[in-house]
């Protein structure tokens, strides 16, 4: 008795460090609806093929969907492991292959040069921060796709006011900096 005692109180510990981690990271956890999602692939016209990535995962359900939807190549990166574990098993429980990736790790860490799209559904702090790297590394045309939160200082090409959604194209949104 006193072991599932103590395995529960392990897991809620953990359970309870993960919330407060993604938190100060930038945007807990709070999935975007289905339609919404797909919506921003619409909006962000992903093509087969391309590579998408899905910045602060969540559950994995964008990545998944670009890559089932839409035959996009996807990488979703998560910094909370259990949300980055339930991503993998959804690609092992939907028997979806390799067109998707879940990396367990800090999002502003791992490159984005090969991106084609950048899906974003954070924080007006996480979007603030991560505007530098989007510059640095993201190829010209390359296109980002925001739930919610719009990058101040960018022009949005399209902006979807219904599903709150803003798309931005590099070398055009960001012109005006
Ligand atoms: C608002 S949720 C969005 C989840 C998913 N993208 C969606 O739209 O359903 C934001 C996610 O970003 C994750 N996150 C926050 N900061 C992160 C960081 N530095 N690196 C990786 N993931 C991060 C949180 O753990 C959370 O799951």
């Amino acid at each position: 008795m006193w072991l599932i005692a103590l395995l529960l109180l392990f897991i809620s510990f953990i359970l309870l460090f993960s919330l407060v981690a993604s938190f100060f990271a930038g945007a807990i956890w709070s999935p975007t609806p289905m339609k919404t999602v797909r919506k921003m692939m619409e909006i962000a016209e992903v093509k087969p093929g391309e590579k998408v990535y899905d910045l602060g995962s969540g559950d994995g359900r964008i990545a998944i969907a670009a890559a089932r939807k839409f035959r996009a190549t996807s990488v979703g990166i998560e910094i909370n492991p259990f949300l980055a574990l339930l991503g993998k098993l959804k690609i092992a429980a939907g028997r979806i292959g390799s067109s998707v990736k879940f990396i367990w790790g800090d999002l502003y860490k791992h490159s984005l040069r090969d991106a084609d799209v950048v899906a974003v559904y954070l924080s007006p702090q996480g979007n603030k921060k991560l505007k530098k790297k989007l510059t640095q590394e993201l190829k010209r045309g390359a296109r980002i796709v925001s739930h919610r939160w719009r990058f101040k200082g960018w022009a949005p090409t399209k902006v979807d006011e219904k599903y709150n959604i803003y798309l931005y194209v590099m070398g055009e949104s960001d012109s005006g900096e």
